[in-house]
């Protein structure tokens, strides 16, 4: 098996994960996956929220370890066509799900996130089966508690502020400061995760500068 430089640093990472054991957020992006399935993660990711493994080459989420507190998945770009079903029970607690880019074609393959009683956000976009012109009215019909879908809810109002797609509800989770300028597009206006977030998470921003640090290091070695 190679490993180029992505793969090193993912491996890094998650050695240092390993020894944090606290780790909330998992960025793993443009790592081909060996074999099409989810590596690497297992369940001592107890304490992950939001894990993005974006164009990483998986064609299944089967292998996905139990991740009880996930709430936001992002997998846009790989070519996942179904088996969704392992979110319910992998991830119960999931909020938003990025299949952007994916290879969904049935609606019979979104069914099962019937069963992600907390999700609010989904995203298809790019996928065949947002092809025909009733999809966004099955797909809102189809599953119930979804506000957002692809970015818009079901009167076509888009996303307030997509750096906090997760709080429209949650009140009381996070009483962050009130966002008045709603036409600042370009701070971190691609899902990403929120300014407070991060320093909420003061730790895991130190984690991800030191394997940052390593990434750079290994790099300028090879
Ligand atoms: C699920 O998410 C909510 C917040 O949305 C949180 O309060 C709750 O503890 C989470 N459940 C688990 C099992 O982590
Ligand atoms: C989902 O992921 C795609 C690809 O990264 C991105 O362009 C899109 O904005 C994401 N959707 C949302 C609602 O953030």
């Amino acid at each position: 098996m190679t490993l180029d430089r992505g793969c090193i640093r993912w491996h890094l990472c998650h050695m240092v994960c390993f020894s944090v054991c606290q780790v909330v957020e998992l960025v793993v992006e443009n790592c081909r996956s060996s074999d099409g399935e989810v590596e690497g993660l297992t369940d001592e990711y107890t304490n992950l929220e939001s894990l993005c493994m974006m164009n990483v080459g998986i064609s299944s989420l089967s292998k996905l370890p139990s991740l009880p507190k996930l709430q936001k998945l992002e997998v846009s770009d790989n070519s996942i066509s179904g088996g969704l079903d392992v979110l319910v029970e992998k991830c119960p607690n999931l909020t938003y799900l990025n299949l952007s880019g994916n290879k969904i074609k049935e609606m019979s393959s979104i069914k099962p996130l019937q069963n992600l009683k907390n999700l609010k956000g989904l995203d298809l976009v790019g996928c065949d089966v947002t092809s025909p012109d009733d999809f966004r009215d099955n797909a809102f019909e189809l599953l119930p508690q979804i506000t957002y879908l692809d970015g818009f809810d079901r009167e076509d109002n888009e996303v307030p502020d997509s750096e906090n797609d997760d709080d429209d509800d949650d009140d009381d989770e996070e009483a962050g400061p009130p966002d008045d300028d709603d036409d600042e597009e370009e701070d971190g206006s691609e899902g990403e995760v929120g300014l407070s977030y991060l320093m909420k998470e003061g730790i895991q921003v130190s984690l991800w500068v030191f394997v940052a640090f390593l990434g750079v290091g290994q790099s300028s070695e090879s």
